[in-house]
């Protein structure tokens, strides 16, 4: 054969698999309100940057006759924001995007180049979950990926864009990656559908309610990220990537924000209000600290008690974690003590810096806390704390009580520099709370116990509830001047730039998972 007349063949089975699984089932996925894999591929990498592998993987004819080229996945690599990552894109117009056997081993060879090569890895998912006729090939396939997923856990950073159906055991491999990105009303995950929940609990509900995007953002917490449509959602990723390094060894690459550190933030006090009950959005905070304003939330809508996410000072990204009095009073719950110590972690396995803005009643007390595993859960904040090695910068802004004060990236745990602001109030418990305690018998007694209580709060606010004692102790570096904190976080960081501390010989820990 002639080259001339090979390249003509290869011409038209490129062309074979281009099309997937054919205009009619193209037009029937635009028909769902969704993208196809080389639509979304197309808009998520630079433009021309996409290289493609296995195109023309395939496995068997089916009863029609059909091959399709490639199966039901694109995978290859290429650039986001001048920086490459490898991608693999779930073809739901062939086999629903079913995974057999050659889809499995399409995806985990993708995985395998991102870990030889240190790159980010993106899964856009989409697909009806493991491919029916081929039976324990398929379920082979999800488990190899599952494999190499907690391979690549804190390797590399792994990114899951659910923009369809993601069901059964399928559901796995999001879960074991780093962020899950959502699409509202066109995606969903379960581990079993609603016509299964009907039968074995009786309860009944739809697609939407069991596994949308907001019900896995607001209430489960196995997404990260809603978008409203295809297009946001990949935009959105490739914002996170910007914030993040290609590997474990890597730098998260430093943008010029043009944004002085030495910013002062002259208006910080009309944000915070001096009285400790009262609210505030600590993202007014955060908003004022990052360069230029900018701070990327990752789990907006989950545990909004706690609020973490990225941004940059002087241009380096750094991970915040910040207790949030807009909701529950910024208290410690289950939920927000799962959704902080998931991101420390990150932070950790990642060398971006945590910085963490503390102002904290208590963990939050009750019973059904308590059976809920307060302890268990609590503890994995300390653990993810005390375990990074990373920077770790802490503000208290107002208050910090009890175990939070301790678990909220304390000296104790290993923070490197700890700033208070001068109203911060650091002590065991809260006066009202403490002379309950401690004066009980006092207050009983007295003429006038209310006056008695009174004066026994102001007392106790005037010799315990300030930052001066921890300060005194060396658990507080400085007690700062509220419009100083950038400048201060700043001046921290890059003194930290330059950080190592030994880590003890083991094959790992055993956080309180
Ligand atoms: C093979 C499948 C398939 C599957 C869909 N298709 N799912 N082929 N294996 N699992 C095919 C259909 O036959 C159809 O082929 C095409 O994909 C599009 O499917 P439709 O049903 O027409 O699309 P839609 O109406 O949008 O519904 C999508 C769907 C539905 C909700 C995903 O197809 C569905 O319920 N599929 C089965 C889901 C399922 O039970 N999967 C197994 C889960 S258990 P044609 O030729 O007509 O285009 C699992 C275990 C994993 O995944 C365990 C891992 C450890």
């Amino acid at each position: 054969m002639s080259i001339e007349t090979s390249l003509d063949e290869l011409r038209v089975l490129k062309q074979h698999a281009q099309l997937g699984g054919g205009a009619d089932r193209i037009d029937a996925q635009h028909e769902r309100g969704k993208m196809t894999a080389r639509e979304r591929i197309d808009l998520f990498v630079d433009p021309g940057t996409f290289e493609e592998i296995d195109a023309l993987a395939a496995d068997f004819d089916n009863d029609e006759g059909e091959r399709f080229f490639g199966d039901a996945v694109v995978t290859g690599w290429g650039k986001v924001n001048g920086r490459t990552i490898c991608l693999y894109a779930q073809d739901f117009t062939v086999y629903g995007g079913s995974l057999g056997e050659v889809v499995g081993t399409k995806i985990a060879k993708v995985m395998d180049v991102a870990m030889k090569t240190g790159v980010p890895v993106v899964g856009l998912n989409d697909s009806g979950g493991a491919r029916i006729q081929e039976g324990v090939g398929a379920l082979a396939g999800y488990g190899d990926i599952f494999y190499k997923n907690v391979q690549a856990s804190g390797v590399i950073p792994q990114i899951s864009v659910i923009m369809g159906p993601c069901a059964g055991g399928a559901v796995y491999s999001p879960a074991l990656t780093d962020f899950v990105f959502m699409v509202e009303k066109t995606s969903q995950m379960f581990l079993t559908g609603p016509d299964v929940i009907l039968s074995v609990t009786g309860e009944q509900t739809t697609v939407e309610e069991l596994g949308g995007a907001m019900s896995h953002v607001s209430k489960s917490g196995v997404a990260h990220f809603a978008a409203s449509d295809e297009r946001e959602c990949l935009e959105e990723v490739r914002r996170l990537l910007a914030y993040l390094p290609s590997n474990n060894v890597d730098d998260a690459p430093i943008e010029d924000t043009g944004d002085s550190v030495n910013r002062r933030l002259d208006d910080i006090l009309n944000v915070v209000p001096g009285e400790s009950d009262m609210q505030y959005d600590v993202r007014d905070v955060v908003e004022r600290i990052v360069d230029l304003g900018e701070f990327m939330e990752v789990h907006e809508f989950f545990a909004p008690n706690i609020v973490v996410g990225f941004g940059r000072i002087g241009g380096h990204s750094i991970g915040v974690v910040a207790n949030q009095p807009l909701y529950l009073a910024g208290v410690l719950d289950i939920d927000a003590s799962r959704k902080a110590a998931r991101f420390v972690r990150f932070c950790d396995a990642f060398n971006i810096p945590i910085v963490t803005l503390v102002d904290v009643p208590g963990f939050l007390p009750g019973i059904g806390q308590e059976h809920g595993g307060i302890i268990l859960h609590g503890a994995k904040l300390v653990y993810a704390y005390a375990a990074a090695t990373v920077p770790k910068i802490t503000v208290i802004l107002r208050k910090a009580f009890g175990g939070a004060y301790d678990a909220m990236s304390s000296k104790h745990l290993g923070a490197d520099v700890n700033y208070a602001w001068p109203g911060a109030a650091i002590a065991v418990m809260a006066g009202r709370q403490a002379v309950n305690v401690i004066n009980r018998r006092d207050i009983q007694n007295a003429a006038d116990p209310e006056a008695e209580r009174a004066r026994l709060v102001e007392d106790y606010v005037k010799r315990l509830e300030h930052p001066y004692i921890a300060a005194s102790k060396g658990y507080i570096d400085d007690v700062i001047d509220p419009a100083e904190t950038r400048t201060k976080i700043a001046h921290a960081l890059e003194l930290l730039r330059t950080k190592s501390v030994p880590v003890y010989q083991k094959k790992h820990g055993n956080i309180p998972l």
